[in-house]
């Protein structure tokens, strides 16, 4: 068996790394990758204003649609790793192009990422496995859904099948409300991502992620995490791309993500086998507790932002030989993921009027950050002509620290953010408030 102990790591070509996306995500997976020293730099493509401030990173500018030009600077660059960050690119195939081309990637084939990319497919491939999720029906008519929407006694989420950035989900009130999103989303609104509504049981409980590090045939799991998904305070308002995050979620005691293991990720992984699908990336598995049990609420292709960001920091240097095993089919079946013995959490600061219209462009200003196990990782950032930073999109920076508990971290977490100045910033002031003890005293 091929030996994977540090002294043959030194045999492992890992000096250039290139991370697509432009994302807090891909900018908390460089500052992971370049912690090793084997790793002498690691470029972004697009990335954003935030990327260059982190040891080592370089941005590049490359139109990755334009396949030529892509192979010419991966190969101009010596380019030992892909790490494919978005789940639009893995959709399109470019996991699967590179490898062809020869290239180490981490991130599944295109049929690996239908995992994400259909959420009907996904509903039959958990069917097919007996994988414990929500109950559904697939339609492709206004009249189908109507018909199942009347006959229906349960209250059900409407979805489109496609990918949506986030937005084809509605957790409608009443069957008016059901029947107007299966119309919209049917009539055009998400494109073809909505030739194919899916309806499903509404289920109840809190949500978890879970991410696993697949090489095709062995997985090795990340600390879970928990995610804000709501964009006010007490987890109300509308759904978001996620406001925060704390790892790991002490909901999952140890007995617990064994069942969801036996019940759920073991599972997943044999069907792709079965399946003869190759996946070599992380499988995210968004679940809900309920009281019957875990259920899958969605599969993922790619890490979760912000959840990212926040486990990020709790890894120690090998993660990217991870990656890199990963990638090669290499992983050992007793692979340990080395973590710190902290606990981290995550806030993010948006521009006003996210998840909707928001303006960007605005000057940000940072005072005095105690970088003491505290990170801000930009989600979306540019500079101006001068040099300013200036906001450039809806979530605009990531602020993460890790301590020994909850309560220190998100302490210096929102200490840090009082130092961040744009206009129109806003933050939901109690992320993390199911593990923070000192939470309810103060508020
Ligand atoms: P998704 O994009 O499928 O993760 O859905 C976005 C959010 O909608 C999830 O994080 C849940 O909060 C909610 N959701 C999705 N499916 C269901 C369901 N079957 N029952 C209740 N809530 C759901
Ligand atoms: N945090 C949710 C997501 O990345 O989809």
């Amino acid at each position: 068996m091929e030996s994977h102990s540090p002294s043959s790591k030194s045999f492992i070509r890992l000096e250039n790394i290139f991370i697509i996306g432009n994302g807090g995500r891909e900018n908390s997976l460089a500052w992971a990758i370049q912690k090793n020293e084997l790793v002498k730099k690691v470029y972004l493509t697009p990335g954003n204003a935030g990327s260059e401030r982190i040891n080592k990173c370089e941005r590049i500018k490359i139109d990755i649609n334009n396949k030529n030009e892509l192979v010419e600077k991966l190969n101009f660059f010596k380019i030992d790793l892909v790490v494919i960050g978005p789940e639009i690119p893995l959709a399109n195939g470019l996991a699967d192009f590179l490898r062809k081309k020869k290239f180490k990637v981490f991130g599944p084939n295109k049929d690996g990422a239908k995992l994400e990319f259909s959420k009907s497919w996904a509903k039959e491939f958990m069917q097919d496995a007996n994988i414990p999720t929500a109950n559904f029906w697939k339609v492709d008519s206004l009249e189908e859904a109507k018909k199942i929407i009347n006959s229906s006694s349960i209250p059900m989420v409407v979805k489109a099948d496609g990918l949506a950035s986030g937005k084809g989900v509605f957790i409608p009130n009443s069957k008016d409300e059901c029947f107007e999103a299966a119309e919209s989303i049917l009539n055009g609104r998400f494109g073809n991502s909505g030739n194919i509504v899916v309806l499903e049981e509404k289920i109840q409980g809190p949500e978890v992620s879970v991410f696993a590090l697949c090489d095709g045939k062995r997985y090795t799991l990340l600390p879970t995490a928990q995610d804000h998904k709501r964009l006010k305070e007490k987890d109300k308002g509308p759904n978001t791309g996620g406001m925060g995050a704390y790892s790991p979620a002490p909901l999952l005691t140890e007995d617990y993500l064994n069942r969801i293991i036996k019940e759920i990720i073991e599972p997943t992984i044999s069907e792709l086998n079965k399946r003869n699908i190759d996946y070599r990336g992380v499988i995210y598995f968004g679940l809900m507790i309920t009281e019957s049990g875990p259920k899958v609420i969605e599969y993922n292709c790619r890490f979760g932002d912000p959840e990212c960001q926040t486990i990020m920091p709790l890894l120690d240097q090998n993660f990217v030989f991870l990656l890199e095993k990963c990638a090669m089919g290499n992983l050992t079946s007793d692979e340990k993921i080395y973590t710190s013995d902290k606990v981290s959490g995550c806030v993010i600061a948006t521009s006003k009027g996210y998840p909707f219209e928001y303006e960007t462009g605005f000057q940000i200003n940072i005072g005095k950050i105690d970088s003491n196990d505290c990170q801000i990782f930009d989600s979306g950032t540019s500079f101006s002509e001068n040099g300013e930073l200036l906001t450039n999109g809806g979530r605009v920076l990531s602020v993460v620290c890790q301590d020994k508990d909850f309560d220190l971290v998100f302490e210096k977490a929102y200490k840090n953010l009082k130092e961040i100045h744009f206009e129109g910033i806003y933050f939901r002031n109690d992320i993390g408030y199911q593990v923070r003890k000192n939470f309810s005293k103060e508020n």
